[in-house]
């Protein structure tokens, strides 16, 4: 099967492919904290560094002028990519403003409603060829249109439209409770945390579904650090019965 790298160090080695398979679609699952946000900038970001890949980020959860300025404590400098690449490496496309009813000067925005994330996505998609999208997050989403089950169906016909044009989908999502998402995307990559003795808590990650592929089937550390997510594949950890 064709892969992808992911960009995030350490995790395509827990992939039989060495990457993320290209054209699917990707649940990141896990609570607030747990890093989904930055996990998925890293694939968009290191993707356009990297491997030249264009990423079109969604941000439903965060104004992107806060995401431009936290994303500077990695190192990441999105303006770049936005702006001195043409076609742009990243576009960022404003979900929050219109949900929370603040004005926004955002090139792209999305308002309350699923027709206009697929029109500015086949927009944005003309405009820069973009290979990899991280929606963040379709809980959020999943809150601003009325009917949640609908929301999902929409989501999957989106995710099939982008594979079609080679597009590798990364949508994260708050809850582990088993959504239709869950069922449906042909990944699920669930991120949690433990507590140590010492008080201190340790990152978790798991690879819990990659349909077609063989995967590492367990726990394993990571951790955030100033150069953002890192893997480590040789720290296996039991958790008991937890999930
Ligand atoms: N520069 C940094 N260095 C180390 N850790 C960071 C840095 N910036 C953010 N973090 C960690 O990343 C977490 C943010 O994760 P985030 O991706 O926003 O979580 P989620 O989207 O799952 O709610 C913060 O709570 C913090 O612990
Ligand atoms: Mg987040």
């Amino acid at each position: 099967m064709n892969t992808i790298r992911s960009g995030i160090p350490g995790l395509d080695s827990l992939f039989e492919g060495g990457g993320f398979p290209k054209g699917r679609q990707i649940l990141v699952t896990g609570p607030p904290g747990s890093g989904k946000t930055v996990f998925g900038l890293q694939f968009l970001i290191n993707g356009a560094l990297n491997f030249n890949d264009p990423g079109i980020f969604v941000s439903f959860d965060d104004l992107p002028r806060h995401i431009r300025t936290d994303m500077k404590s990695f190192g990441w400098n999105i303006e770049q990519l936005e702006k001195e690449f043409d076609p742009p490496l990243l576009t960022l496309v404003d979900g929050f403003s219109a949900r929370v009813g603040l004005t926004t000067n955002e090139k792209f925005t999305i308002r309350a409603n699923l027709d206009s994330l697929l029109m500015v996505l086949n927009e944005i998609l003309e405009e820069t060829g973009a290979t990899r999208v991280c929606i963040d997050s379709l809980s959020t989403l999943s809150t601003i249109v009325k009917d949640p089950v609908q929301v999902r169906k929409e989501i999957l016909t989106m995710g099939a439209i982008l594979g079609e044009q080679g597009c590798t989908t990364m949508l994260t999502s708050e809850s582990s409770e088993s959504g239709v998402e869950e069922y449906s995307a042909q990944g699920l990559i669930r991120l949690s945390y433990d507590e140590l003795p010492t008080g201190e808590f340790r990152r978790l990650i798991l690879v819990q579904k990659m349909r077609g592929f063989e995967h590492d089937f367990s726990w394993k550390e990571f951790k955030i650090t100033k150069d953002g997510v890192k893997i480590f594949p040789e720290r296996t950890i039991g958790r008991g019965n937890l999930r």
